[in-house]
């Protein structure tokens, strides 16, 4: 793993700036309070670096702006279209590209043409929106990642890769009820860790032995492509595209959010081998998303994205990107905070059980992290543990992703500085409750307040609440 002064320098110039308002600590104190304790509810112009998600948040290029002038915005037919299909084509082999407003709709559409109630999808992690979109149609989500992914502090170069002894029992225990394998590549909700290729391989033999189909979740598949080629030796000369090509190719097909390694604000595409499959989700895709040529995009989406794949296959581009996500994790490590090792991709998830063993999982040690975290330094991550996942949660973490291009070296330095700080105090933190939850995604728009300030009449008018 590379220090500090070994990032590479920031492959581009800064065309544009955008001034960041730098707040108060009372400032933020007070916004946060407003917020119900939960830095999903606040402003971002209150926030001073935001690492809440790499999620249609990074810089476009001067060549993503200049193709956006080119956008064809024909109904039926553009050329923005041709040039998007063209360039998905070329990177994925796949014969059938249906371009959509973002990720989750091509779950939905895939889901919603594949599955059957009491079917089983198998994943190394689903994300959470994957998760819900096969549950939403009766379908049962399981995640069969390697043991590794479960213990934050083991190193192993690919933490992502499926259990392919469990993949095998499953395939052979469940027979027609899998109706789909998926592989998440990298595995966001177990840390951004990558999928070796000889993994992919071996479940896409499984799948072909047992007749199953196998669809890549592919948003980061770029800098997938990178941790292969860094740690996969048989893949040190090849290049990231190259590298890409060939995941893909192992695949019956994929489902892209662009808002990732498309390095574009919004957009996304199913992608698919199957012509009949194709067939049907194309005809979901009208009902709800739009005309095939567009399905949902603005010609001037379809080119940011098809020139943003072009882009960050690019090495100078992946190699900056991951040392820069890399160093991030070192500081943090030399500094004795607890995080998933190694470093994945898109960001660095601490432990915060580890971090905070004084407070138990009923009072979040997450949400305590994520908000002194904000109020000290205006740094805004996000929980994922018991308040997105509930009691189930094998983890307690919190996600600092790092956007695209977005943020400098300094910059991040600042945030990963700002943890350590925080991780200096840690034993004075203190838990939170939850005042108000919704009944789905409550990590979204639940309240909570700090459980040494609750006073008896508070505490009151909550079991009311509750009542
Ligand atoms: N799959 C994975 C692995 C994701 O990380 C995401 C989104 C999606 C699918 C859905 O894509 O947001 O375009 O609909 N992840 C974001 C995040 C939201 O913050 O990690 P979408």
């Amino acid at each position: 793993m590379q220090s500090d002064c070994m990032i590479p320098f920031e492959p581009y110039r800064i065309k544009t700036v955008d001034p960041i308002r730098v707040t108060t600590a009372q400032e933020r104190s007070i916004a946060l309070e407003r917020a119900g304790y939960n830095v999903f509810q606040l402003a971002a112009r209150d926030v001073v670096i935001d690492l809440l998600t790499d999620s249609g948040t990074g810089a476009l290029s001067a060549a993503q702006w200049g193709a956006m002038m080119q956008g064809d915005e024909s109904y039926a037919g553009s050329a923005s279209f041709e040039r998007f299909d063209r360039v998905v084509r070329d990177l994925t082999g796949y014969r059938n590209m249906l371009p959509v407003h973002q990720g989750r709709a091509a779950e939905r559409i895939l889901f919603q043409s594949l599955l059957q109630p009491g079917d089983v999808v198998v994943n190394n992690i689903h994300f959470d929106t994957t998760r819900a979109n096969v549950e939403y149609t009766g379908a049962e989500a399981r995640d069969l990642v390697i043991a590794e992914a479960r213990r934050p502090a083991h190193l192993h170069p690919f933490k992502g890769n499926m259990d392919v002894d469990a993949l095998e029992r499953v395939l052979a225990q469940e027979g027609e009820r899998v109706s789909l394998v998926m592989m998440t590549v990298t595995n966001n909700s177990g840390g951004g860790q990558p999928v070796s290729m000889e993994n992919i391989r071996a479940v896409r033999d499984l799948c072909k032995r047992f007749g199953k189909m196998f669809i890549l979740d592919a948003c980061r598949f770029a800098e997938n492509a990178w941790f292969i080629k860094r740690r996969e030796t048989r893949y040190r000369d090849a290049t990231p595209k190259a590298i890409a090509q060939e995941m893909f190719s192992l695949a019956d097909g994929c489902i892209v959010s662009a808002k990732k390694d498309g390095l574009a604000n919004i957009g996304g595409f199913l992608a698919l081998n199957d012509d009949a499959l194709a067939e049907k989700c194309r005809n979901l895709l009208i009902l709800t998303e739009g005309f095939p040529t567009y399905g949902g995009l603005a010609g001037y989406d379809m080119e940011a994205i098809a020139t943003g794949l072009e882009e960050v296959v690019q090495e100078p581009y992946l190699e900056h990107r991951i040392a820069s996500v890399q160093a991030f994790g070192r500081r943090l490590t030399d500094a004795g905070v607890p995080i998933m090792q190694p470093p994945g991709g898109h960001g660095i998830f601490v432990d915060a059980a580890a971090l905070l063993p004084h407070i138990e999982p009923n009072e979040f040690p997450g949400i305590a992290l994520v908000n002194a975290l904000y109020v000290s330094a205006g740094v805004r991550a996000s929980e994922i543990g018991s308040v997105m996942f509930g009691k189930h949660t094998p983890l307690e973490l919190v996600r600092l992703a790092i956007p695209r291009r977005l943020y400098t070296d300094a910059q991040l330095r600042y945030a990963a500085d700002s943890v350590i700080d925080v991780a200096h105090h840690a034993e004075s933190l203190r838990g939170y409750r939850i005042t108000y939850e919704p009944r789905y995604l409550r990590h979204f728009t639940a309240r909570f307040e700090p459980v040494e300030s609750l006073t008896v009449s508070q505490s009151q008018s909550l079991t009311e609440l509750r009542l």
